[in-house]
């Protein structure tokens, strides 16, 4: 037996990434993209606005059974939003973190609240009863009273919100690929995902 077989294997890392029904989908779409090549397992489960939105917006044939059409990988597994028998809807499944990506201002008020009616939001209550990172990623502006509160009981709960926000110190030209892959890193750095998606501010260009 050789060296290296006798070595523990490095646990593939399993991570839940919801789509709700905010736009922005291409986000999602980069990151799912990232976390299949990078040697993770990723279970996506959208909801139902968040599967029409992403295939208005992505140019899927309405009606198309998965969530983006030419994303095929032997560790994706697609859920649906009402199959509370994933086993990501419970805490004794090894989930290693959970995005919501985008995140619409329903999802915000509902997992700000504890309502579960479906497995992106109960999934979300899981990571956060059991102090497991979950990153939610809220796409809506202006964002009012409500919207704001419901982030920081989020914030307070253990939640990291991080928002599609446009940058520009790293020069990022006119490429709305570089901006989504700003915002597909920030989401990875509090994942726990090592990623070199953009020139970070004090390495080397
Ligand atoms: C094309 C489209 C774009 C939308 N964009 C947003 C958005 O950016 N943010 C948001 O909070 N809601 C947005 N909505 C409304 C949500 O889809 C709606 O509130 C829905 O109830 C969200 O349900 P979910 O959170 O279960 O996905 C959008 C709806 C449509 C049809």
């Amino acid at each position: 037996m050789s060296n290296s077989e006798n070595q523990p294997q490095a646990k593939r890392r399993e991570f839940v990434i919801g789509v709700s029904g905010a736009s922005g989908s291409i986000i999602a779409e980069r990151l799912v993209r990232f976390l299949l090549e990078s040697g993770n397992a990723v279970h996506l489960v959208a909801s139902k606005t968040g599967k029409l939105v992403t295939h208005d917006e992505m140019n899927i044939p309405a009606g198309t059974r998965t969530l983006f059409a030419d994303m095929e990988h032997e560790n994706l597994t697609e859920w649906g939003e009402k199959n509370f028998y994933a086993p990501f809807a419970s805490g004794t499944a090894p989930i290693d973190g959970m995005a919501i990506v985008p995140c619409a201002m329903t999802t915000v008020a509902s997992v700000a609240h504890g309502i579960s009616d479906n497995l992106i939001k109960r999934a979300a209550e899981v990571m956060l009863k059991e102090g497991r990172p979950l990153v939610i990623c809220p796409r809506e502006a202006p964002l009012n009273q409500i919207h704001l509160q419901n982030m920081l009981t989020l914030t307070k709960a253990g939640a990291t919100i991080v928002p599609p926000v446009l940058t520009f110190y790293q020069h990022p030209g006119d490429s709305v690929i570089e901006q989504v892959d700003y915002v597909v890193s920030r989401i990875l750095d509090h994942l726990g995902v090592d990623n070199e998606l953009f020139h970070r501010w004090g390495s080397e260009r």
